[in-house]
């Protein structure tokens, strides 16, 4: 039988999203609610794929709060030349007749982690503005949240967005600081694991090769981001960010952990948006995960039980 995890997701609705919310669905996330932020597309728009991807995967009860429209400090910025127009690579999905719920997501994060006082896992796959905005409503949030799973990061190597600093950590480096910050136990799957994870073409293969119609959705709304892959890493893949961070928010023992005392560069030089971990041997490594300022890195995870299980989900 699949252990289910009781969660609270918060996306950008995105093609790698979209990928999230198909692993989650076949491997046990209890999706309580998902929140939406600013990021990919603007926020309206995430909303509305998140409801017309959790109706695809035959999640209809599952209610979707619109969040921050844009980050705390700096101008909204979105990412339609990765995701397409629609965010769901251009794919002109027949949309959900479902609505979005009526109150905000950080107030509605704040309310079910008050109502479900440590089982909630928070697993943030977007800027994280919504999640900065309930820890300052609700100061008890840390210690009301199980763990917290964040795709953000690229500790030790480049960014995507800038040559320091990955997308979502980018998108709100003061929201992402105080995500850092919180005496929680947080896990940032960042770039140095998702880049190293990249699906194969034999497994790109079986899902376009699949008749199941989960396979069949997802790669209709890939290609956009096949071509993406292929024009900035010469490569014909799909770096599977969210659908890593959802994986291992669902089961840890796929990866191997460190943690790390880190920082959020916030200065308005070319770092800005940089997740900085002190990966330093002559420092010594912290031992509190719920310490302030300290997190987890992976380390390493177990690649193919990982590509087996998302093919898996996909019905590939
Ligand atoms: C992250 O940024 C977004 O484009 C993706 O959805 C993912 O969450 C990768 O840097
Ligand atoms: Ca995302």
């Amino acid at each position: 039988m699949t252990m289910t995890t009781a969660l609270i997701l918060d996306c950008d609705t995105g093609i790698d999203d979209a990928l999230a919310i198909f692993y989650g669905a076949h491997h046990g996330a209890d999706f309580r609610l998902c929140t939406v932020t600013h990021g990919n597309v603007p926020v309206e728009r995430g909303a509305r794929n998140t409801l017309t991807l959790l109706d695809a995967v035959g999640l209809h009860h599952v209610p979707v709060h619109q969040g921050a429209a844009r980050p705390f400090a700096q101008e909204l910025h979105t990412a339609e030349y990765v995701h397409g127009d629609d965010g769901l690579g251009n794919s002109e999905l027949p949309e959900s007749n479902r609505h979005i719920s009526g109150s905000l997501a950080a107030a509605e994060i704040v309310a079910q982690a008050r109502l479900h006082p440590g089982e909630l896992v928070l697993v943030a796959i977007g800027p994280l503005t919504n999640i900065g905005m309930a820890l300052l409503l609700e100061p008890k949030l840390a210690q009301l949240i199980k763990r917290v799973v964040v795709m953000g990061g690229a500790v030790g190597i480049q960014g995507n967005i800038s040559p320091a600093a990955e997308a979502n950590v980018w998108h709100d480096p003061e929201a992402a600081q105080l995500v850092v910050d919180a005496e929680w136990d947080v896990l940032f799957v960042g770039l140095e694991i998702t880049l190293s994870t990249v699906l194969t073409p034999a497994g790109l293969a079986r899902i376009e090769n699949s008749t199941d119609p989960r396979a069949q959705l997802a790669w209709k709304i890939m290609a956009h981001y096949l071509d993406f892959h292929e024009k900035t890493m010469g490569v014909r893949t799909a770096v599977l960010h969210d659908p890593l961070a959802m994986a291992l928010a669902l089961e840890p023992e796929l990866g191997r952990y460190k943690l790390v005392n880190a920082y959020v560069e916030l200065g308005q030089g070319p770092s800005r948006g940089a997740l900085v971990g002190d990966l330093r041997a002559t420092r010594p490594a912290p031992v509190d995960p719920r310490a302030k300022g300290v997190i987890r890195i992976v380390e390493s995870i177990d690649a193919e039980a990982f590509h087996e299980k998302f093919l898996e989900a996909l019905g590939a």
